[in-house]
């Protein structure tokens, strides 16, 4: 899992590599390289283990030429560890060929034997040289870069984003692509190739989303897309709707700082244009009609990581609502369980980046086996709507910083959208009771603003924690979903063992975890509703706080029934069951955050991860 970018213009092809690699090092940070070729056909590279600054600070020191053909490439490592012989660009054809690569590439073993046996060499561990060295063998078979590059794609086996170029052909670079992304940047004498659209937003904002197993070469003035035979291919272009700089810090000291801030816009425009006159109007879900949302006996949530969490806060909603069936399943599980799926089975799958292989391969197998499928996606453009029946888009904006935080709110507010919707279709909800969660989720903007207004306790609070070695959270009914992401974020953020459980399962076996200290987050539910789980969950706090356990507790304004359990209070604003989620996430994510910076740590790429996984 790894960003590409490549160029054909005007300008100096490194410009343009570098900026793009710098909006795509989200996807992984471990090396980085570059190649670039002049008119005249001379090619150089450069590649160096670490984050891209380590490159930057190299080409700074020994500058490559001026060229207006290149690819680059930062890596996440798979095959071969993060070494500078390891990092891309790999070489073919004896040097005259550089080639990229984002998967992995299955069959890369016997080949690498059969290149062997016909005295091929090799350099590095990875399985894209041997891409890279088979490519070559076409070249000079084939004798021109589009021929070969099609030979050598169709012996490949897995996932693979390649891209390449040759010092014979200066002036083109040829993408291919099959389960890992590939985006197309369209411009005035001068073309793009990037894993999104981030790598090139800034030149351009009309793009094509390469299809599975599609070919593309670019050069200044032409796009040419065929598929893995050769044939030509139509495509489409669709616009960019954000611009380069929402990409960029902005001033903040991170992008995950921004990112928290942003969450009250996250969650409005995602809103933006789908509650008219207090009803919800998603266009984008016409394929599924009324009567056949009617059918649905049952819904299955399939995601990774945070946005797991998502939609397990979404169940509860779901099923509240439009009394459905609702189970949530991680991807890689539900692939392969052999679950039960027919068409009255909606799987609706949930992904920030729109790549995450675990949740792509569950989303096709969900397909093959004859489920309907709806992706929540943050990303234009992205595999997973395309492989989908229909898609919701979440308008978060980018999200780069590696842990998910504006991603989740938007993820529920699309969910909530979409179970208000199925709720009015199937009758479930009368129109008062519609209005009123209506006006509800468009009041949480206005709220996350109130709960960011709590930032500065919660750092302090972080402050004075930075060497606790455990946390635990606690929450009940919806608040369950947001103590599993408060010790995600935590053990992400701050590399601390952290632990969400259910609140009510803690006298079942967590609890012999409590000892004097040990900090334990709660969220607590609003006292203030029929049937509120809040007594429960103070019977929770009295348990723990019993044995030495320091308590902070997440709890709505002007709720005393906490204070004298707990030895900290973080407020949030009054908020129906269902949305206050939405709210209490946050004092979560701004306490990892902060923990995380008080430890000295980069906050926004943590060790060992990668933003979107495209790897099984
Ligand atoms: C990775 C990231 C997580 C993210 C998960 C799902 O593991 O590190 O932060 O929640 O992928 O990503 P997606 O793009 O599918 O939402």
């Amino acid at each position: 899992m790894c960003g590409i970018v490549g160029y054909v213009g005007e300008r100096n092809s490194l410009d343009v590599l570098m900026g793009g690699l710098r909006r795509l090092e989200y996807r992984g940070y471990d090396s980085a390289g570059v190649a670039v070729v002049d008119d005249d056909g001379a090619m150089e590279t450069a590649k160096r283990a670490g984050k891209l600054k380590v490159l930057a600070d190299e080409l700074e020191r020994n500058p490559l030429h001026h060229g207006g053909t290149g690819i680059g490439h930062t890596r996440w490592a798979t095959h071969g560890g993060p070494t500078d012989r390891n990092a891309h660009p790999h070489l073919g054809d004896e040097g005259r060929l550089a080639l990229i690569h984002n998967g992995i590439i299955e069959n890369f073993s016997e080949l690498k034997e059969e290149l062997l046996a016909e005295g091929h060499s090799f350099e590095s561990e990875t399985d894209t040289e041997v891409a890279a060295v088979l490519l070559g063998r076409e070249y000079r078979a084939a004798g021109d870069l589009r021929t070969a590059f099609r030979n050598t794609v169709s012996r490949l086996e897995g996932a693979f984003t390649l891209l390449a170029v040759h010092r014979s052909e200066p002036g083109v670079v040829v993408g291919a692509r099959r389960n890992s992304p590939l985006v197309i940047g369209l411009g005035e004498g001068e073309n793009f190739l990037g894993s999104d659209v981030a790598a090139f937003v800034e030149y351009t904002k009309s793009a094509v989303a390469v299809g599975q197993d599609q070919i593309v070469a670019i050069t200044a003035d032409e796009v040419v897309v065929t598929d893995f035979a050769g044939e030509p291919v139509e495509f489409e272009s669709f616009e960019v709707a954000w611009d380069a700089s929402a990409a960029e810090k902005g001033g903040w000291s991170s992008f995950m700082r921004k990112e928290v801030s942003e969450q009250p816009e996250a969650v409005a425009n995602t809103l933006r244009g789908r509650v008219v006159d207090g009803a919800v109007v998603i266009p984008e879900l016409e394929g599924f009609g009324d009567d056949e949302l009617r059918g649905i006996r049952r819904i299955t949530v399939i995601a990774c990581g945070t946005a797991s969490y998502a939609g397990m806060v979404a169940k509860y909603a779901i099923e509240q609502w439009a009394r459905i069936p609702v189970e949530v399943e991680l991807s890689h599980e539900f692939r392969y369980r052999e679950p039960v799926l027919d068409a009255d089975t909606l799987v609706v799958s949930i992904s920030q980046s729109g790549e995450t292989m675990d949740t792509l391969m569950a989303v096709k197998y969900a397909r093959e086996q004859g489920a309907r499928t709806i992706s929540i996606c943050n990303t234009q453009g992205a595999t997973i709507p395309r492989e989908s029946d229909a898609v919701v888009y979440t308008h978060a904006g980018p999200e780069v910083a590696v842990a998910s935080t504006k991603a989740f709110v938007a993820q529920i507010t699309a969910l909530y959208l979409f179970g208000l919707h199925l709720a009015r279709v199937r009758g479930t909800l009368g129109e008062a009771e519609l209005a009123a969660q209506l006006a509800e989720l468009t009041a949480v903007p206005e709220k996350i603003e109130q709960v960011l207004g709590e930032a500065g306790k919660v750092a302090q609070l972080a402050h004075w924690m930075a060497d606790t070695r455990s946390v635990l959270f606690l929450g009940r009914h919806v608040g369950y979903p947001i103590a599993l992401e408060g010790a995600l974020k935590l053990k992400e953020l701050a590399y601390i063992h952290a632990e969400g459980f259910a609140a009510g399962e803690l006298k079942h076996g967590p609890i012999a975890l409590i000892e004097p200290g040990l900090p334990v987050f709660v969220v607590v539910p609003s006292p203030r509703h029929d049937r509120s789980l809040h007594p429960k969950v103070v019977s929770n706090i009295q348990e723990i706080r019993a044995r030495g356990a320091r308590v902070i507790a997440i709890a709505e304004a002007g709720d005393a029934a906490v204070l004298p359990f707990a030895d900290e209070v973080v407020r949030i604003p009054l908020a129906s069951p269902l949305f206050e989620p939405l709210l209490a996430v946050v004092p979560l994510q701004i306490f990892a955050m902060e923990l995380s910076q008080a430890k000295g740590l980069d906050v926004d790429q943590p060790r060992n991860l990668a933003k979107s996984v495209t790897v099984e």
